[in-house]
């Protein structure tokens, strides 16, 4: 039988090792937590480090390149319309009610913004603009004369149309830019290793070029929706056969869109 004093050193030599594992473990814990934290530094130093400047972006598919060109055509199309509708029903009404006359200007001059700004995409990006240009004018102008002559309660109900189109339109547009433009790869611009979405801060993930369009369109939106309130503000549901006028023009505007977007 072996003599007490050498359990008792095995009992030391356990308790050591024991003490000696804690320990280890605890280091261990402790280093791999601090390459835990070095994980996260290293991503947030990536998130930070990257901007505009120093990622490129690939190529969109040609299904999105033509949806894009199509949405320049369309809205430039819609804005230009919507130019001459105001033309048209300033042209019959601010001297009649110099009351209006503001808030007429004040909606033209938003649309001539919004007509102007496609004018220059359409430039700045090639694309033809819509082979019915000439149509969209006069039809345009004369549904806005023609809206205005029957009276002002009508032209305002003519605009509750056209912006409740224009409104939808628009948010149509956003929710595929929002969602069928999320797999453009970006590249580091320097080593030209793919980034991976978390690695980038929100704003780079998305090209400016499309950052810009879509806050262009959902503040143009904004700006239709407003147009609508000024005119229910100003009595186009008072407008006789309100619903039957509305309704038409609607169905004016959605054809409109269609064919505008494909001639
Ligand atoms: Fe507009
Ligand atoms: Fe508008």
């Amino acid at each position: 039988m072996a003599p007490a004093w050498h359990s008792m050193i095995y009992h030391e030599i356990l308790i050591h090792s024991q003490a000696m594992d804690k320990l280890l473990l605890r280091r261990g814990f402790a280093s791999s937590s601090r390459s835990l934290h070095k994980t996260v530094d290293k991503k947030a130093a990536a998130a930070k480090k990257y901007h505009g400047d120093n990622v490129k972006y690939g190529s969109l598919s040609r299904a999105q390149r033509a949806f894009l060109d199509r949405v320049v055509r369309v809205d430039q199309a819609g804005e230009l319309g919507a130019d001459y509708i105001y033309f048209g029903q300033y042209t019959v009404l601010a001297s009649k009610y110099p009351h209006l006359k503001p808030v007429l200007q004040h909606m033209w001059d938003q649309e001539i913004h919004h007509h102007n700004t496609f004018n220059k995409l359409q430039t700045e990006r090639r694309v033809r603009p819509s082979l019915l240009t000439p149509l969209w004018k006069a039809g345009a102008f004369g549904i806005g004369v023609s809206t205005a002559l029957i009276g002002k309660e009508a032209a305002m109900a003519c605009t509750v149309a056209v912006e409740t189109v224009i409104g939808g339109h628009y948010n149509q547009q956003l929710r595929v830019l929002m969602n069928q433009f999320n797999d453009v790869p970006v590249y580091d611009k320097e080593t030209g290793e793919k980034l991976k979405e978390a690695d980038l801060p929100r704003d780079v993930a998305t090209s400016s070029e499309l950052r810009e369009l879509k806050s262009l369109i959902s503040q143009f939106r904004d700006d239709e929706l407003e147009h609508l309130d000024t005119a229910i503000e100003h009595d186009a549901e008072k407008a006789v056969p309100y619903l039957l006028l509305t309704e038409v023009i609607k169905l004016v505007c959605r054809g409109a869109i269609w064919t505008a977007e494909r001639v």
